[in-house]
């Protein structure tokens, strides 16, 4: 089978874009990267890709008139490299309503907590500041609203009370290392069906019984 080819879109240090790579150097995986697009030309994820022999495109978002100039610029690049989705991997730009549409149920993104909580910055500040039990990550398709769509997958680590915010994004991290390859591999065999605003993971179960924290 004919792999998807995607394209990622990263802003900084790229450790979810390497969990990709790494997913996609397997030989059965069903999707491979196409092109690296970063905003930013010292964007640590470019090395990365380079060093994976991957094709990369700097598009300073400083450097075009405003943000529809910017997505349209976006949008050729990701055409021309041949890419049927895109995936956002630590992107900080908002993107135009046009750009969304365009790409509607064919971009996905990764984002650092239990969505719909949490929804922009500081997800770990915010999630010991109120007190959570759990924190986590959510990978979904992407709507004009920051940081909605329909969920692909969660997961959920445990927040412990000596945890501060740079150890909860670290065990939060290695949660987003794990599910954005497996939605991407899901997205690429054709398994995730968006209805309305949800999606199914077609023969994806869900795990049983319950995590109870504090465990007592
Ligand atoms: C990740 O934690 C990702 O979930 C987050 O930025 C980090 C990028 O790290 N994305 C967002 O906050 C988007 N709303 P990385 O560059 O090492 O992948």
């Amino acid at each position: 089978m004919a792999r998807l080819k995607v394209a990622v879109l990263i802003s900084g240090r790229g450790s979810n874009l390497q969990s990709l790579i790494d997913a996609c150097a397997a030989k059965d995986f069903p999707a491979e990267i196409a092109l690296v697009i970063s905003n930013r030309a010292a964007a640590q994820g470019l090395a990365r890709a380079s060093h994976a022999g991957i094709a990369t495109a700097t598009i300073d978002h400083k450097a075009v008139a405003d943000r529809a100039a910017f997505d349209a610029a976006l949008d050729r690049a990701i055409r021309a490299s041949g890419a049927g989705l895109v995936c956002l991997a630590g992107f900080m730009r908002l993107l135009t309503p046009g750009f969304v549409a365009a790409w509607r149920d064919r971009m996905i993104n990764i984002h650092p907590s239990l969505l719909p909580a949490f929804p922009g910055l500081h997800t770990h500040e915010r999630a010991l500041a109120a007190g959570c039990r759990f924190a986590g990550c959510t990978v979904h398709f992407v709507r004009a609203e920051t940081d909605t769509g329909p969920i692909i997958a969660q997961a959920a680590v445990p927040i412990r009370t000596d945890d501060n915010a740079t150890s909860l994004a670290a065990r939060v991290l290695e949660a987003e290392h794990r599910i954005y390859p497996l939605a991407l591999r899901w997205v690429a065999e054709g398994r995730v069906r968006v209805v309305g605003e949800r999606a199914a993971v077609a023969g994806a179960e869900a795990p049983d019984g319950a995590m109870i924290n504090p465990a007592g």
